[in-house]
C-alpha cells in the first residue's frame, strides 16, 4: 500500500452551530472555532471536518446550501474562514469542509432560475417532471418523510428531492452541473483546504428511467434503497470528480457512503479509489427497520463487536475505513452502545479504545472526547431536527401514544449530538453568553471540558492518551498499518483483537459490568493503556474488571 499523508492522522468533527459562540447570539461560529484550536491541538487532532457553514436557510442545518461560495453570516465571514484555515495550518492542522452536492437549497440561484424557466438551462440542473393529476412521477419516499416530489413553484412541473423539500436534487447526468461542482471544489482547495467530507454522495446516481418500486409501508411509497439498488454507474461521476479535483491537490476526501456493494470497495477506497476513505456505518445502521426508528432494534455488545469485525474483514487492507462512534446524525455513542445503567467513566473509556484502535482513521465528534451523553429532551417541542420530527409522526401513525413515540425517537434523535458543546460548569455550559439555539444538556455541571482538562482520569485525558499512543514512534506503524485479527470472537460480552505490525498489540475490552477472565496466548511485555489503576493477573490468566480495557504489547 502506498503511504499517504493522511494515513496516520486523527480527525475531529465540528458541528459549527453547536461548538462555540463568540458573539453571544446563541449560535456557534467560525471565530468561536478559531478560539478553540489550541484545545484541539492539545488533544492531538490533525484534521478538522466542519459540518456546513456555507450560506443556507438552515432548513436541514446547513445541508441545504444557497451559495457555495459564501459563508453564512450566522457563522461568520469569508475572512473568518480564511483565518481559520491559516490558523489551523500554523498548528499543523488541516480543515475539511462538507461537500453537499447531491442537492442544493431551494433558495439557491439555480433553483430560482429553474422556477422562472423550467425548460431553460437551469431547469436541467434539477430533476423535473410534468405534473400529472392524481399521480406522482414515482412512489419513492424521501429520507425525511413523504414523497420525493414537490410542485415546482409557478410552473406545471414537479421536482425531485430525496431529502427535504427545501433540498432539490441536482441532476448529475447534466455535465454543466458537474462542471459547477468541480469548479467550486477547486475554488475551495485553492484557498488551502485539506479536503472534503462528502455528503450523501451515494444518492447522486439515479436509476433511469425512473419508475415505481413495491411499496413497503401503508403510505404506498418505497424506501430510497429500492432505487439505489438498481442505480449503476456512479463510478463514472466519482472517478471524474476525483480526477478533476482532489487528485490534482493530493487532497483528502472522506465519503458518506452507504449501500456500497462488496465488490465496489476497492473502487471507492482502494489505491486509486474515488475517495481517500469512507465512513464505516455498520454499527450505526444495525437494527434499523424499514418501518422507522420506533421499530429499530437496539444493539448489544456482541452485535457491536460483530459489526466492527465485519467491516474490518470486508475492507481488509484494500484501503482505510474512517471509524466513528457518533456524528451529527446519530445519538451519542456512549448512550447507544453502553447499557444506560452501566454508562460510567470506565465503560466510556473502553468504548473509546475499542473503536479507536481499529484499523482505519479515527474520527472524534465534538464532545465525544468528554463522554457527552444523549440529551434528556422532555417534549417534542424541544426538538429542532427535521428527521426526528418526521420519525415522531411515523411513530404516531403506527399507533404509538405521544409519550411512547417521543421515547422511541429520542433514542435515535440527531439532536442528541447537536446540543451545545459543554465547555465549562458555568451558565449554558460556557457555550454562549446568550440563549443557546438548542437546549444545553443539563449534565454539563458534571461533564465539561474545563473540569476534564484538569483531571488525569477524565474521559478526555484518556482520549489524549489514546491519540498519543497512535502517534508514538514505537507503535505508530503497527496501529496505523498493522493487520487486525479478532481474538476470542465467540466470547460473550468480550471484544478483543490483535493489531499486528512490527509489534504485536492486544486490545481487550470486557464489555459488561461483571468480571471475566481471559488466558493470554503469551506473556505481555507492557501495558500500554488501562482504564483501571491495576491489572489482576494469575499466571497467564487476567481477571478483567467490569468494562476494563487493556492495550497490551505482547
Ligand atoms: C447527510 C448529512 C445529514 C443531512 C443529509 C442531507 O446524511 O450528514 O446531516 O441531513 O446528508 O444532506
Ligand atoms: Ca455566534
Amino acid at each position: 500500500m502506498n503511504r499517504k499523508w493522511w494515513h496516520d492522522k486523527v480527525a475531529y468533527q465540528i458541528y459549527p452551530k453547536s461548538f462555540y459562540d463568540s458573539n453571544g447570539d446563541g449560535i456557534g461560529d467560525i471565530p468561536g472555532i478559531i478560539s478553540k484550536l489550541d484545545y484541539l491541538q492539545d488533544l492531538g487532532i490533525d484534521i478538522i471536518w466542519l459540518s456546513p457553514c456555507y450560506r443556507s436557510p438552515l432548513a436541514d442545518e446547513g445541508y441545504d446550501i444557497s451559495d457555495y461560495y459564501n459563508i453564512d453570516p450566522r457563522f461568520g465571514t469569508m475572512e473568518d474562514m480564511e483565518c481559520l484555515i491559516a490558523e489551523a495550518k500554523k498548528r499543523g492542522m488541516y480543515i475539511l469542509m462538507d461537500l453537499v452536492v447531491n442537492h442544493c437549497s431551494d433558495e439557491h440561484e439555480w433553483f430560482r432560475k429553474a422556477c422562472q424557466d423550467p425548460d431553460g438551462k437551469y431547469g436541467n440542473f434539477f430533476y423535473l417532471r410534468d405534473k400529472t393529476q392524481g399521480r406522482l412521477p414515482t412512489n419513492w419516499r424521501s429520507y425525511f418523510g413523504g414523497p420525493v416530489w414537490e410542485d415546482l413553484p409557478g410552473t406545471d412541473k414537479q421536482y425531485l428531492h430525496v431529502f427535504h423539500k427545501k433540498q432539490p436534487d441536482l441532476n448529475w447526468e447534466n455535465p454543466q452541473v458537474r462542471e459547477e461542482v468541480y469548479k467550486n471544489i477547486n475554488w475551495w482547495l485553492d484557498k488551502g483546504l485539506g479536503g472534503f467530507r462528502i455528503d450523501a454522495i451515494i444518492n447522486i446516481k439515479k436509476a433511469l428511467p425512473m419508475h415505481d418500486y413495491a411499496p413497503d409501508r401503508e403510505d404506498g411509497l418505497c424506501s430510497m434503497d429500492a432505487m439505489l439498488r438498481e442505480a449503476h454507474g456512479i463510478g463514472e461521476f466519482l472517478g471524474e470528480m476525483r480526477d478533476r479535483t482532489f487528485r490534482k491537490y493530493d487532497a483528502f476526501s472522506v465519503g458518506e457512503v452507504f449501500n456500497e456493494k462488496p465488490e465496489e470497495i476497492a473502487d471507492f477506497i482502494g489505491e486509486n479509489g474515488y475517495f481517500s476513505t469512507m465512513f464505516d456505518f455498520n454499527e450505526t445502521v444495525f437494527g434499523a427497520s424499514e418501518k422507522g426508528w420506533y421499530d429499530a432494534k437496539p444493539i448489544t455488545p456482541d452485535d457491536y463487536k460483530k459489526c466492527c469485525f465485519q467491516s474490518q474483514a470486508r475492507v481488509g487492507n484494500t484501503g482505510f475505513l474512517s471509524n466513528i462512534i457518533e456524528n451529527h446524525d446519530e445519538p451519542r455513542g456512549v448512550s447507544r452502545y453502553i447499557p444506560q445503567e452501566d454508562c460510567s467513566l470506565e465503560s466510556k473509556k473502553m468504548l473509546a479504545a475499542l473503536n479507536f484502535m481499529l484499523r482505519g482513521l479515527p474520527f472524534i465528534y465534538q464532545g465525544q472526547e468528554l463522554g457527552m451523553e444523549n440529551a434528556p429532551f422532555s417534549s417534542i417541542d424541544e426538538i429542532d431536527d427535521i428527521s426526528t420530527l418526521h420519525e415522531y409522526q411515523t411513530a404516531l401513525q403506527a399507533g404509538l401514544t405521544p409519550k411512547e413515540a417521543l421515547r422511541a425517537v429520542l433514542r435515535y434523535s440527531r439532536d442528541n449530538a447537536r446540543t451545545p458543546m459543554q465547555w465549562t460548569n458555568q451558565k449554558n455550559a460556557g457555550f454562549t453568553t446568550g440563549t443557546p439555539w438548542l437546549k444545553v444538556n443539563p449534565n454539563y455541571t458534571r461533564i465539561n471540558a474545563a473540569d476534564q482538562l484538569e483531571d488525569p482520569d477524565s474521559v478526555r485525558s484518556f482520549y489524549k492518551r489514546l491519540i498519543a499512543l497512535r502517534r508514538h514512534p514505537d507503535y505508530k506503524e503497527t496501529i496505523v498499518y498493522g493487520a487486525l485479527e479478532p481474538v476470542w470472537e465467540d466470547r460473550h460480552n468480550l471484544m478483543a483483537y490483535y493489531r499486528k505490525g512490527d509489534k504485536t498489540l492486544l486490545v481487550i475490552g470486557n464489555y459488561q459490568r461483571t468480571e471475566q477472565s481471559v488466558i493470554l496466548p503469551q506473556a505481555y511485555k507492557k501495558v500500554l493503556l488501562n482504564n483501571y489503576p491495576d491489572i489482576s493477573c494469575e499466571g497467564s490468566t487476567v481477571c478483567l474488571h467490569g468494562y476494563q480495557l487493556l492495550i497490551l504489547e505482547l
